[in-house]
């Protein structure tokens, strides 16, 4: 029923540009491959300059983050980002995370989940702290920027392992 209704495209006669392109488009501007380029990898490859502390963190949390997460990071209608249950459940960031720069990554992908994009640099870099204090993991004062967060050591580091078995596929 819905392919009635479809308006079938009149075949266009074929051209170099059509071949290129599919006739659609056009090629990308440098300003918007550089707005969707956020990716942070584990060793902080792809971290922006910026800094922050728990200090610079915990009015951006009370603002953005704790209507679903809790004042003081669990017990709100989201996942908990504070507290390690001992047997592993739920997996947090405490319990979980192998690398720290991942609350980079993530944070400023897709929170706060009503308004993503939307932190700047040094925000992020300050509810990263924020969380990582609050975890136990980072002292009180300490500064995460490019340089010290990729240092952070996570509790969970230890127990995830590189998959460095060759000979079959790469991906299974
Ligand atoms: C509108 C509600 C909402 C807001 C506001 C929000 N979050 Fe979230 N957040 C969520 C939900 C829902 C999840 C779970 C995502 C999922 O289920 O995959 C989540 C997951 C997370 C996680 C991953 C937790 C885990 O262990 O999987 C982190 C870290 C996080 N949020 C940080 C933040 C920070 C920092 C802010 C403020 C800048 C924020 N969130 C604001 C709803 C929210």
């Amino acid at each position: 029923m819905l392919a009635a209704s479809v308006p079938v495209a009149t075949a266009q006669p074929p051209s170099t540009r059509t071949q290129e392109t599919f006739g659609l488009g056009r090629a990308a501007t440098t300003a918007e491959i550089e707005a969707l380029d956020i990716d942070v990898r584990p060793d902080g490859w792809g971290l922006p300059p910026g800094r922050g502390n728990a200090a610079d963190g915990a009015p951006v949390w009370e603002r953005t983050c704790q209507v679903c997460h809790g004042p003081e990071g669990k017990g709100g209608t989201a996942a908990p980002v504070v507290g390690r249950a001992p047997n592993g459940r739920p997996p947090t960031v405490g319990n979980f995370w192998p690398y720290a720069t991942t609350l980079y990554d993530y944070i400023n992908r897709a929170m706060p989940r009503n308004a993503p994009g939307t932190l700047t640099p040094d925000q992020v870099y300050g509810v990263v702290a924020w969380i990582l204090v609050r975890n136990e993991i980072i002292p009180n004062d300490a500064e995460m920027n490019a340089e010290t967060l990729p240092q952070v050591v996570m509790p969970a580091r230890a127990q995830f392992v590189p998959d460095d078995r060759r000979g079959g596929r790469e991906v299974r």
